[in-house]
């Protein structure tokens, strides 16, 4: 069975993120033509679904991935002038709060809007651009964990940020759901988000330790639920 969608975006930050999804949907890489930024492309067809998978890749003067917001903001835009996808789905790792019962290598599908916790104006009107609250696709009928997102430039929270994360109801902690969706929203173009845990952000162990450590585990359970949510759940539900 066919999903209702015809062409998916994914837009990763990380290639090391990407590489089991990458596998497991069976993706081929593509070459860009006069695309100056280093974005990595990655296409292929997954049950009638035609899929385009985007990493950020590599910062030129760090040589690191370029995670975070910024790099989430270009490369959204890029695959949506590209290929025109009708969804596209911020995918990668995150944080989870286990007073919300979050556990390492839980796949959450994002749950009503997407916010940030780190932009913060407090001029009127400011306060609530900050925030964003851009929209995300009614995924509560697809069978994952579902939860709140909120995005934010750092691994680490501030004392205000860990306020604004809080008072976002969010579940999960990440760095580039809101941007995508914000590109997303621009662009009229359906959008959800799947993450994968790595950490527990009100675990006592250090949240990168965590992130280590249990980085190979959770991009295989996202891959997994990719793969189940693409030519699995999707065909199956009436959207
Ligand atoms: N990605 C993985 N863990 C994260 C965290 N704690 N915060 C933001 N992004 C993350």
């Amino acid at each position: 069975m066919k999903s209702h969608f015809r062409r998916i975006g994914i837009v990763m930050a990380m290639g090391s993120e990407a590489i089991p999804v990458i596998k497991k949907l069976g993706l081929e890489p593509m070459t860009l033509k006069n695309w100056r930024f280093p974005i990595q492309l990655f296409w292929g067809n997954v049950a009638g679904t035609e899929i385009y998978l985007a990493t950020n890749g590599q910062d030129e003067r760090y040589g690191t991935e370029m995670i975070g917001s910024q790099s989430a903001t270009l490369t959204t835009h890029y695959l949506v002038e590209g290929f025109t996808p009708d969804l596209i789905i911020s995918a990668g790792t995150a944080g989870g709060l286990q007073s919300r019962g979050a556990q390492v290598g839980d796949v959450y599908l994002s749950q009503g809007p997407i916010r940030y916790h780190d932009r913060r104006y407090p001029m009127a009107g400011y306060h609530e651009y900050g925030i964003g609250n851009y929209p995300s696709m009614d995924a509560s009928l697809l069978g994952f964990k579902l939860g709140c997102i909120s995005s934010g430039d750092s691994l680490h929270m501030s004392t205000e940020e860990a306020e604004q994360f809080a008072a976002n109801e969010a579940d999960v902690k990440d760095m580039e759901a809101a941007a995508v969706a914000w590109v997303a929203s621009w662009h009229g173009i359906s959008f959800m988000a799947m993450k994968a845990i790595t950490d527990l952000i009100d675990h006592p162990l250090k949240v990168e330790k965590q992130f280590i450590q249990n980085f190979e585990q959770a991009v295989e359970k996202l891959s997994d639920g990719l793969w189940e949510l693409i030519s699995q759940r999707l065909p199956k539900v009436a959207l």
